[in-house]
């Protein structure tokens, strides 16, 4: 199914096509200015050893800093030995399924959840149990079930989840804590978007309140550079040193050049400063985004608001099938993505859109476009 998803990125580049589809972050709010200073810098001050390979865990400088962070804005103490530098976070979970996945072992995704996550952890052919996500968050009987049955992992997106958007309230975390804290169940807490809440962090992270039993995953890609590949784990210490040799055995190390930049981009700017002139970015596309749903879209389609992150999901009518909307918008000239990849099971009715990436103008013509596509789709709704 990636490679559905990676044919819409290749129509979604074709001229003349508008996309809501891709997870992208905004060209535009990248700091170009800032990261060739950074690059320049590290250069200068470093000379040949920025160019050379660095420890499997990563640069240690970096890993002090988000060390710093997790204790600040994360509510949790780590020392930089259990921060793990990884190729994107992405890489993460690969590294985690091959530590802790044998084939047929059960693990629990939530259900839509982040796609590429999922088909990481497919290749070691887990047993995959969903749990269903809703407006508060995860299901957490149908986790507690998965959990109680043997499942080895749970994956989770708590703060504004790709692909619906949604974050776990505080009666769920807290339940989820209590479900996870000992059960022998390790829980990977992706906090990709967890920086891009518009209103400040959705909520308290789970490795605070099951320090343990979760492993924190993040990511420089939807702050400061995707190109850059520069994610992280913040692992307990019971599996520091088998995460070391698990990322040595699979890649030596992540990219120590792009490493040193982001230590020397976030040493020379307010990082908090940055992020709040992304976040305040972000929240006005989001706007401009649903005034446009609010003005094209017909009355039979319901999506949600949400309050950080990149996307908006839309569900049609109930039995209907959101691909004939998919199928419609293409033709015009607009990739929108199915929702229905996203789901172990159901969905047939959801598109995740991407309001991140497109222009004003393109947000505008392609909201057109999605609001024939679905009257003519959903015509007798
Ligand atoms: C929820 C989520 N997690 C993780 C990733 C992987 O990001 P990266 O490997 O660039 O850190 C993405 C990318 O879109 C994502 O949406």
């Amino acid at each position: 199914m990636e490679s559905f998803i990676m044919s819409l990125v290749d129509v979604a580049s074709r001229p003349g096509m508008i996309s809501f589809a891709t997870g992208l972050p905004d060209n535009s709010l990248f700091d170009v200015d800032g990261v060739a200073k950074a690059v320049a810098e590290v250069l200068r001050e470093a000379g040949g050893a920025a160019l050379q390979y660095d420890s499997a865990t990563g640069f240690v400088p970096l890993r002090m800093r988000i060390a710093d962070r997790c204790r600040k804005e994360l509510g949790f103490s780590v020392g930089y030995e259990n921060v793990i530098l990884t190729n994107g976070s992405q890489e993460c979970f690969d590294l985690l399924a091959r530590m802790f996945l044998e084939p047929g072992d059960r693990m629990v995704v939530e259900n839509p959840g982040y796609l590429g996550a999922i088909q990481s952890f497919s290749a070691y052919g887990p047993e995959i149990i969903g749990a269903d996500v809703g407006p508060e968050g995860v299901d957490t009987g149908q986790l507690e079930a998965a959990v109680a049955s043997g499942s080895k992992l749970f994956y989770s997106i708590p703060n504004h989840q790709n692909p619906s958007g949604g974050s776990y309230s505080d009666p769920v975390r807290t339940r989820v804590a209590d479900i996870i804290r000992g059960s022998g169940c390790l829980m990977i807490e992706d906090d990709a978007y967890g920086e891009l809440g518009f209103n400040g962090r959705a909520g308290r992270t789970m490795k605070s309140m099951a320090p343990e039993d979760v492993v924190l995953t993040g990511s420089f890609s939807k702050t400061i550079s995707p190109g850059m590949r520069i994610g992280w784990m913040v692992v307990p210490e019971w599996m520091r040193e088998q995460a070391g040799r698990s990322l040595e055995a699979a890649s030596l190390q992540s990219g120590s050049f792009d490493q040193r930049i982001v230590d020397r981009f976030l040493a020379d700017n307010d990082y908090d400063v940055y992020l709040q002139g992304l976040r305040k970015a972000y929240a006005a596309k989001k706007d401009f985004f649903l005034d446009a749903m609010e003005d094209e879209l017909p009355d039979s389609v319901e999506w949600n608001d949400p309050q950080g992150g990149m996307f908006v999901w839309l569900k049609t009518p109930p039995g209907t099938d959101a691909m004939r909307v998919f199928d419609a918008a293409l033709e015009d000239g607009l990739v929108v993505m199915p929702g229905r990849p996203f789901h172990v099971r159901g969905g047939e009715n959801t598109l995740r859109l991407n309001y991140a990436t497109p222009s004003e103008e393109q947000i505008l013509s392609g909201m057109k476009i999605l609001g024939k596509a679905c009257r003519d789709a959903l015509r007798y709704f």
